[in-house]
């Protein structure tokens, strides 16, 4: 649904069916609504034949990359005599996304058997959900959702009197978004400093505690019981545009739209019906200006790219930016580009671990050079400049938190040049950083 509002004709609601349902929440209101139906399922099933339907159905990573969920799950080694792990990335920081949040809100038992499902197939005895910091509410109604849990046999050493032991840990960070990196959250279980490792070794051969691991998203696991329950066949079918982008899709929308929220729509749904349909447009009187569609980390489309977008993975790419994790910021004809771009530079200068020379400088520069801009003391060499650092942070480092920061700076001075040299020549007053 597109909570906080009804949900639209034109979603396509699977995983939101609940929100807003308080009665969803607890274990026997799951159960009442078909709830742990597909662990039950699962625990009939080889973890081979698991991993294949999933494969089928075509599921992509809902965290950020998109990559094949079952193909990684396929990754992780066999008859190894190893405790295995899977990874429940809750951390869920980046700006203008707030699906994962949702999900635990108001469906935790969602989650918690998409992880049960997971890790069975993957041949592991504990999920870890790491949840982050801030996530008040979301963390208490988890506690009391894993409690039960428990209490019902659902999870345990003897998990659905399936003689199987399926364990699920939440742990809590202490709100740093480097930690959603997916190497930095297994420092950050493992209690060291949240600094990401370079790959390889890849987690499948040494991830947590350096034992064979697979870190997922909230919502790609809290699909998987769905795809049990109605089959790969079901799952693959909801899909409007490119094959290799299937299923349904949560967006986060915020921004100058007339209606924020989350909806959860078929991929391959053009951007506009999401925004002037299910959002209700602009702001009176307003008009598009540019849309950050990934979350923060993408780069920025124009609006005319953004009227032509179809909203899946491939018809993203083919405007000129990625679905990231959805979380879609609109912008309208008021926004100041360039102080927008400063404001999410400055993000990710405080986010940098440090690790690696050209995020660290790269980061703070960036900041430096785009104030001064702003406040009219920029030079005309400024915008080759912030180019040339973008060019040196992108590539080049442990993880892609330096691209992230340079990509709205290069899709910023591409697209929306003029807005750059209007301070630069000063013909635009100088604003507040
Ligand atoms: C700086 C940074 C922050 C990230 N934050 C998150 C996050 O909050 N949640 C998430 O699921 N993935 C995040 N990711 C992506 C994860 O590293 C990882 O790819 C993802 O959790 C894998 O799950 P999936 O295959 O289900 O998408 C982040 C990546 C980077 C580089
Ligand atoms: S790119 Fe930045 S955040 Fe990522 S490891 Fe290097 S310094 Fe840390």
């Amino acid at each position: 649904m597109g909570f906080p509002h009804p949900s639209h004709p034109k979603e396509t609601v699977v995983l939101s069916k609940y929100f807003g349902d308080a009665g969803a929440r607890t274990h026997q209101g799951w159960v009442e609504r078909g709830g742990y139906q597909a662990l039950k399922k699962a625990l009939g099933m080889t973890p081979d034949q698991i991993i294949e339907e999933v494969k089928a159905s075509g599921l992509r990573g809902r965290g950020g990359a998109g990559f094949p969920t079952g193909l990684k799950w396929s990754f992780m080694p066999k008859g190894d005599g190893k405790p295995h792990f899977l990874v429940c990335n809750a951390d869920e920081s980046e700006p203008g996304t707030f699906k994962d949040r949702e999900i635990m809100r108001w469906t935790p038992h969602a989650l918690i058997e998409g992880c049960a499902v997971g890790a069975y197939a993957i041949g592991a005895e504990r999920a870890y959900i790491y949840i982050r910091g801030e996530f008040t509410e979301p963390w208490a109604i988890m506690e009391k959702a894993v409690a039960e849990a428990y209490a019902a046999g659902t999870l345990g050493a003897n998990a659905m009197g399936s003689g199987k032991r399926i364990d699920v840990v939440l742990h809590r960070g202490a709100g740093a978004y480097i930690c959603g990196e997916e190497t930095a959250l297994m420092n950050s279980i493992e209690g060291k400093r949240g600094n990401p490792r370079i790959k390889p070794p890849f987690p499948a051969q040494a991830g947590l505690f350096a034992l064979p691991t697979t870190i997922n998203n909230v919502e790609t696991l809290a699909a998987v019981p769905h795809i049990l329950n109605r089959g790969a066949e079901w799952y693959k079918g909801l899909c409007l545009s490119s094959p290799k982008s299937t299923g349904t899709k949560l967006f986060s929308v915020c921004g100058h739209v007339q209606r924020p929220g989350n909806y959860e729509i078929t991929m391959g749904t053009p951007m506009m019906t999401l925004i002037d349909e299910m959002c209700g447009g602009m702001k009176p009187g307003r008009t598009l200006k540019a849309v950050i569609p990934g979350g923060s980390s993408v780069p920025i489309m124009n609006a005319a790219e953004a009227k032509e977008c179809l909203l899946d993975y491939e018809g993203v790419v083919a405007k000129g930016s990625m679905l990231g994790s959805a979380g879609m910021i609109v912008m309208d004809d008021s926004t100041d580009m360039v102080r927008m771009i400063m404001r999410l530079a400055k993000f990710y200068a405080h986010e940098s671990c440090a690790q690696c020379t050209q995020c660290r400088e790269g980061t703070a520069w960036t900041v430096k050079i785009l104030e001064r801009i702003l406040a009219g003391e920029g030079e005309a060499k400024d915008l080759d400049l912030l180019m040339d650092l973008a060019d040196n942070m992108t590539g080049k480092t442990i993880c892609v938190l330096s691209d992230s920061c340079a990509a709205p700076v290069v899709s910023g001075i591409q697209k929306f040049r003029g807005e750059f040299e209007a301070y630069l020549s000063r013909r635009r007053a100088p604003a507040v950083a």
